[in-house]
């Protein structure tokens, strides 16, 4: 049966290990797996901006021997000029998996139920689960791998209601992480989405929460995430975000209530400032740089995954 990864739960507690373990392997080999020779053709669709995951998707397909076909979103119109089905009928038959960046998650839903080829999430509203495998990933490797990863505290602090806080949830329960979400009272995750979550978390022990507190969040933590207080499609917000997200920055003050040897993950792109310091973005804790080069190693051990097995 063909696999999609619409949501970080679409691969169980033994199938997220291994594309992290393999994702390391493709660290360290680059060419070690071809699924796409041939070339067979990815296509990668962009509805929204994009720098990291267009460069790590299409660096990646070459990589696995394949042609990344990107098509630009605003091109295609997608759902307006034609319905997602009928661009399925015609994509399906002629790659071999589709990557797409879109809004709403029953688009990428749509997709996926009319095609029989892989459809990857390359982030919607509610979810961005390719950037919180690298996420992992890359905790996995400064930490001695992936072993490591189950019972560490996940602090992230910003935006509880968008998709790096969900996949957080999802994929963070999945690896046995304890996560925790520090958000504004009206920025909250989704209820089902932090239910889902902590029954994963019941299964791996691990934990989910959610504080309105930035310092209670951050306290004693393994790992502290941020992201944008703006996420794409809600610029519109931007002024009446800065009053309630300010008390949530991460800054010097606040990574000093996590563990000493704490790392600092922010997806990019960052507003230094604003969600977090330059200090903290840019200091000896900050990993950022890793998190971004792993979404390429990442990305390949998932598509290697959903293509071929284990
Ligand atoms: N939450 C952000 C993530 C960007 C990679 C957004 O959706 O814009």
């Amino acid at each position: 049966m063909v696999r999609h990864f619409l949501r970080d739960d679409d691969l169980s507690v033994a199938e997220q290990r291994t594309v992290l373990e393999l994702t390391a392997t493709l660290r360290a080999d680059r060419l070690a797996r071809r699924p796409l020779a041939g070339p067979r053709a990815v296509a990668v669709i962009f509805d929204k901006p994009t720098l990291r995951t267009q460069v790590s998707f299409v660096t990646g397909i070459a990589e696995l021997g394949g042609f990344p076909l990107t098509v630009d979103g605003n091109l295609a119109q997608i759902g307006v000029r034609e319905s997602i089905s009928d661009v399925a009928h015609v994509l399906g038959p002629q790659v071999a998996a589709i990557v797409w960046r879109t809004g709403a998650q029953t688009r990428i839903e749509q997709m996926a139920a009319a095609v029989d080829v892989p459809v990857v999430n390359a982030l919607t509203d509610e979810f961005h689960p390719c950037q919180v495998l690298a996420d992992l990933a890359t905790v996995a490797q400064h930490r001695g791998g992936v072993d490591a990863l189950p019972g560490l505290t996940f602090a992230y602090v910003g935006d509880g209601a968008n998709n790096m806080a969900h996949s957080y949830l999802l994929g963070g329960a999945t690896a046995g992480m304890h996560v925790r979400i520090g958000c504004p009272a009206g920025y909250v995750p989704d209820a089902q989405v932090l239910a889902d979550a902590a029954t994963i978390a019941a299964t791996t022990g691990g934990s989910v929460s959610v504080l309105h507190e930035r310092d209670a969040t951050l306290a004693g933590a393994d790992v502290v995430a941020t992201d944008t207080w703006v996420s794409m499609g809600r610029e519109e917000e931007a002024a009446a975000r800065e009053t309630p997200f300010v008390p949530f920055r991460l800054d010097e003050e606040g990574l000093a209530l996590a563990a000493p040897d704490a790392l600092v993950l922010h997806c990019l792109p960052a507003y230094r400032g604003k969600e977090i310091t330059a200090g903290v973005l840019d200091g000896p804790q900050s990993v950022v740089w890793d998190e971004a080069e792993n979404r390429l190693h990442a990305q390949k051990a998932l598509l290697t995954f959903l293509l071929e097995g284990a």
